[in-house]
This record gives C-alpha cells, sequence and structure tokens, in this order.
C-alpha cells in the first residue's frame, strides 16, 4: 500500500476512473493533472504517485509538468480561492495595493492559505477583463476597478457571510 504524506489519504477511486479512461492516451497528461485537480482542489501526493505508476511517466517529469503550469498546486486550496491580477493592464493600475490589502486584511502573502482553511491567495497573469482593472477573481466571480478598501470590504463580506453561525 502506498503511503501518503497527507494526514488523511485522499479517496483515489474518481482518479482510478480518470486513469481507465486516459492513462493510456497519448499526450493525456496535463490532461489527467487537471481532472485530479479538479477531484481533489489540488494534486496530492498520493494521486501524483497514481498517476506516474498508471501512465508510466516518471514522478520527477509528473513534477516538472505540475511545476511548469501555474494552474497545477501541491496543497489543499481555501473554500475561497482568490485570484489577483496582476496583468500590465491591472498593474499599471496598482494591483501591489490590491495585494497588500489582502495582505493586511487576511494576513497571508501570495500562494498562502489563511489558517482557518477560509482564503487562498493566487496572483494569476491576466483574467480577461482588463477595462475593470485592478481586478481581482473569487470562486469565479470578477470583483474590479479595486480599491484597497473595496477589496478588504469584500473579503469581510465573504468572511461574514461563510461564519460558522451565519
Ligand atoms: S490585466 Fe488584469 S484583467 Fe487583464
Amino acid at each position: 500500500m502506498i503511503k501518503s504524506e497527507d494526514t488523511q489519504a485522499p479517496d483515489m477511486d474518481k482518479l482510478k476512473q480518470v486513469l481507465d479512461h486516459y492513462a493510456h492516451a497519448e499526450g493525456s497528461l496535463i490532461t489527467i493533472l487537471q481532472k485530479a485537480q479538479d477531484i481533489y482542489g489540488y494534486l496530492p501526493l498520493e494521486a501524483i504517485k497514481l498517476i506516474s505508476a498508471s501512465t508510466g511517466v516518471k514522478p520527477a517529469k509528473v513534477y516538472g509538468v505540475i511545476s511548469f503550469y501555474a494552474q497545477f498546486r501541491l496543497s489543499p486550496v481555501g473554500k475561497n480561492l482568490i485570484l489577483l491580477c496582476q496583468g500590465t493592464a491591472c498593474h499599471v493600475n496598482s494591483s501591489d495595493k490590491i495585494e497588500e490589502a489582502i495582505a493586511e486584511e487576511l494576513g497571508i502573502s501570495r500562494g498562502d492559505t489563511t489558517p482557518d482553511q477560509l482564503f487562498t491567495l493566487n496572483t494569476v497573469a491576466c483574467l480577461g477583463c482588463c477595462s475593470l482593472s485592478p481586478v481581482m477573481m473569487i470562486n469565479g466571480q470578477a470583483y474590479g476597478n479595486l480599491t484597497p478598501e473595496k477589496a478588504k470590504k469584500t473579503l469581510r463580506e465573504i468572511k461574514g457571510s461563510q461564519s460558522p453561525h451565519s
């Protein structure tokens, strides 16, 4: 049995179904990794081992692909994934100030997750809605024309709506 570094080993059944379909298809590694991340929210060690064993791609190469693409994560994300745009339009419109405000409000830096697992902060190159810059996206919803205060307020509202007592 494969030993996992995760405290609780994730269930591999869904990933096995994906691998039944794709493991031997040429050039399918990225698709498999995307589907695995859709299942677990990140790429657990167990999943990487299973993908490597099923596809015959060496773990080092699988990790190489994972680290090449910013979309892949090796650790769990919080309930709310913040994608802060760092593209040119957003950068010119002071996205760095928005990042500072988020860091101040949540006490995390980019790539981090809050200890309560409520938020993860990631940055992206362009969200495709530059006319709204600076922009952040949270769980697929875009928040544009941000100011530091507006960003903080948005986070507080989400926090408030998701507190255990609400
Ligand atoms: S540069 Fe930020 S949305 Fe395009």
